[in-house]
C-alpha cells in the first residue's frame, strides 16, 4: 500500500471539485437546501444508468411528482410509464413502494440512519451510504463503480475482479479516512473525477488533481486497474413476437404478470423465450400466430439484457376484429407513452410497423 495521506488527497480533490463540479439537477445549488427526496430519487435512477440519461428522467419525475407525497399517491402504472426506457424496472416498482412506505411510516420524512434506510425497498449498502452522505452530510463510505476504479488506481490494488470486489470496497475506506466535513461533496467529487478524468479506458492523468497521490499514475498503464478476469460470453435467447394490428391501426399488447423479468410492464405477445433457435412448429402452434389473417413478413430485432442477449423474430399481421383478445389492450402508437413499455418491446413495435409499411 502506497497511500500516504488521505487528508492531502481529500484536500486536493475537494479544491478541484469546488471549481469543476458538474452542474447536475439533483445537486444543491447556492440558493437551495438539499432535499433527501431528490437525492434518493436521483440515486435510485443512477444505479446502472448513465448521468446523461438520468437527467431527462429526473426532470420528468420531479415535475410530475415534486414531493414524496405526490409520488406515493400516484398510480403504479403511471410511475412505470414514466420509467419506461430506463431499464431495470424492479427499481421503479421499489421506488414506488419506498415512497409509500416513507409517507406511511415516516410521515414523508426520509430517515437518516443506515439501518432504517436499508429496510426501505430498493435501498442497499450503496444507496443508504449515498443518501446519508449527500442528503444528510453524514460520514459514510460511498462506493460505486467510479469510486472502485479510482481506489484501485490510487492504491494500485492487484486483486482481480469480480472475485476481489469485496476487498476493493473495503480498501475504498482509506480514501475516506479522517474526512472531517464535506461528507456529501467528497463522494460526489470522486464520482465526477471518475466520469470526467479517471475514466475506465483512457484516463486523463495529466489533468488529474490527485495525480500526486496515485500509485497507478507511476505505472505505464494506469488503465489496467482494476484488474479484471476476462468476461464470459453472454448466452443468447430466441423468440418470435406477434405484432398484431387491427384495422384502426392499433396493435395488441398485454400486461405481464407481477413476478419475474419486466413484471407489470406491457408486452407484444411472444412465443416462449428459448435457448435454441425456434422450430417453425413452435411458431405455427402459437395461438397468436393463428389469429393473423394477413401476414406482412418477418423482421428481426436484437436486445441486450444484463444476463443474456435476445434475438427476436417479429411477425406482423392483421386481424379482422379486435374483440377476440380480451386479456390485453389495443393501443395506438401515439398512446404508447402512457404505458410502461420496456425498450425491447419498443424495438419490436417499431420493427413490426416497419414491416407493415414496407409490405
Ligand atoms: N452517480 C451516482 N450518484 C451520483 C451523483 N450524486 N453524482 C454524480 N454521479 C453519480
Amino acid at each position: 500500500m502506497t497511500f500516504q495521506s488521505s487528508q492531502l488527497f481529500q484536500r486536493d480533490l475537494l479544491r478541484w471539485y469546488a471549481d469543476q463540479a458538474r452542474d447536475l439537477p439533483w445537486r444543491e445549488r447556492d440558493d437551495q437546501v438539499v432535499d433527501p427526496y431528490r437525492v434518493w430519487l436521483s440515486e435510485i435512477m443512477l444505479q446502472q444508468t448513465m448521468v446523461a440519461t438520468v437527467k431527462r428522467y429526473y426532470e420528468v419525475f420531479t415535475e410530475k411528482w415534486p414531493t414524496v407525497f405526490d409520488l406515493a399517491s400516484a398510480k403504479e402504472d403511471d410511475v412505470l410509464a414514466a420509467w419506461s426506457g430506463l431499464g431495470y424496472y424492479s427499481r421503479a416498482r421499489n421506488l414506488y413502494r419506498c415512497a409509500r412506505y416513507v409517507v406511511e411510516h415516516y410521515n414523508g420524512v426520509f430517515p437518516d440512519d443506515e439501518s432504517s434506510l436499508k429496510k426501505l425497498p430498493g435501498i442497499g449498502d450503496y444507496t443508504a451510504a449515498a443518501i446519508r452522505a449527500i442528503a444528510f452530510n453524514q460520514p459514510a463510505v460511498v462506493v460505486d463503480g467510479n469510486i472502485e476504479r479510482i481506489t484501485s488506481r490510487v492504491l494500485k490494488f492487484n486483486g482481480v475482479l469480480p472475485k476481489a470486489k469485496k476487498e476493493l470496497k473495503k480498501q475504498a475506506s482509506f480514501l475516506f479516512e479522517g474526512l472531517s466535513d464535506s461528507h456529501g461533496d467528497f463522494p460526489q467529487a470522486l464520482m465526477d473525477l471518475g466520469a470526467t478524468i479517471c475514466s475506465s479506458t483512457s484516463p486523463r492523468c495529466l489533468l488529474c488533481p490527485v495525480q500526486a497521490h496515485c500509485a497507478a499514475y507511476h505505472t505505464d498503464d494506469p488503465e489496467l486497474y482494476p484488474c479484471k478476469a476476462p468476461k464470459k460470453k453472454k448466452p443468447v435467447k430466441y423468440a418470435t413476437a406477434f405484432f398484431i394490428q387491427s384495422d384502426d391501426g392499433s396493435f395488441y399488447m398485454r400486461k405481464r404478470g407481477d413476478e419475474g423479468m419486466l413484471a407489470g410492464l406491457y408486452e407484444i405477445p411472444t412465443s416462449e423465450w428459448k435457448k435454441n433457435i425456434l422450430n417453425q412448429n413452435d411458431v405455427k402452434d402459437n395461438s397468436f400466430f393463428n389469429l393473423i389473417k394477413k401476414e406482412y413478413g418477418k423482421g428481426q430485432i436484437t436486445h441486450s439484457f444484463t444476463h443474456f442477449d435476445f434475438v427476436v423474430d417479429v411477425l406482423s399481421g392483421d386481424v379482422e376484429c379486435q374483440t377476440i383478445l380480451p386479456d390485453g389492450e389495443w393501443i395506438m402508437y401515439n398512446k404508447i407513452k402512457n404505458y410502461g413499455v420496456p425498450t425491447v418491446m419498443k424495438k419490436i413495435i417499431d420493427e413490426g410497423r416497419r414491416c407493415i409499411k414496407k409490405a
